[in-house]
């Protein structure tokens, strides 16, 4: 007979309410809150990794513990990671390890300015983190730091709940605010979704025009 699961674990007391201040997210990581967390590598990047040509450079922004730094470098990736939340930084140069580390930025994702024209962004948790009036600034970005053919790969939550994060979006929403500068260019179910994230997320990649 299988066990019922354990309930989840109260949310502590936060004193930030605001997920555009870095001291939201550095509360949540020093009081080891972190449902979005993977502890590791999702499986459909590390199949990417096997599929993708060349040794790309990619940016993982709002990177969290950055797991997928280490993994990407180590596939000979030239990968950086950014957050602006020095919490979360200390998480992944933690996580990363000597070798990394110097690849982990503390820096704003708005402000930022890659050393090397990439080929490649990586998404996960990042759009959702942020309020819905940040999306359109956030695709703008993107499509700033891309240049045409090079991808915007990872996953997207799709939910409509009023509070977050996560803040899940509308598939006709997503497509509005990337159509401009985006072409879909793969959408597959995910299957290793953290509880957070479970039935609600889509891997996907979009090439810029
Ligand atoms: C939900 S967490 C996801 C972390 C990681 N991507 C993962 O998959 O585990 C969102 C992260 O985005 C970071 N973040 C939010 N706004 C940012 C910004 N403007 N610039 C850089 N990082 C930001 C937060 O500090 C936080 O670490």
């Amino acid at each position: 007979m299988t066990q019922p699961s354990p309930p989840p674990a109260p949310v502590p007391a936060f004193a930030s309410r605001d997920p555009l201040d870095p001291a939201f997210w550095d509360e949540r990581f020093d009081q080891g809150y972190t449902p979005w967390d993977r502890g590791g590598v999702p499986e459909r990047l590390r199949q990417f990794a096997t599929e993708l040509h060349g040794l790309p450079t990619v940016l993982i922004p709002g990177c969290g513990s950055a797991y997928e730094l280490a993994f990407l470098s180590e596939a000979g990736w030239d990968a950086t990671a950014i957050d602006f939340s020095p919490a979360a930084v200390a998480a992944a140069r933690q996580a990363v390890g000597p070798q990394w580390q110097g690849r982990v930025v503390e820096a704003d994702f708005f402000q930022y300015r890659p050393s090397a024209p990439l080929d490649l962004i990586y998404e996960r948790a990042f759009l959702c983190a942020l309020p819905r009036a940040m999306w359109p600034p956030v695709a703008a970005r993107w499509a700033e730091l891309l240049p045409p053919g090079a991808l915007l790969a990872g996953y997207f939550f799709f939910d409509n709940n009023p509070k977050g994060p996560p803040f899940g979006i509308a598939r006709e929403a997503l497509d509005a605010l990337l159509a401009p500068h985006f072409r879909c260019v793969a959408d597959e179910a995910v299957l290793d979704s953290m509880p957070v994230f479970a039935g609600k997320e889509r891997w996907m990649a979009w090439r810029r025009l």
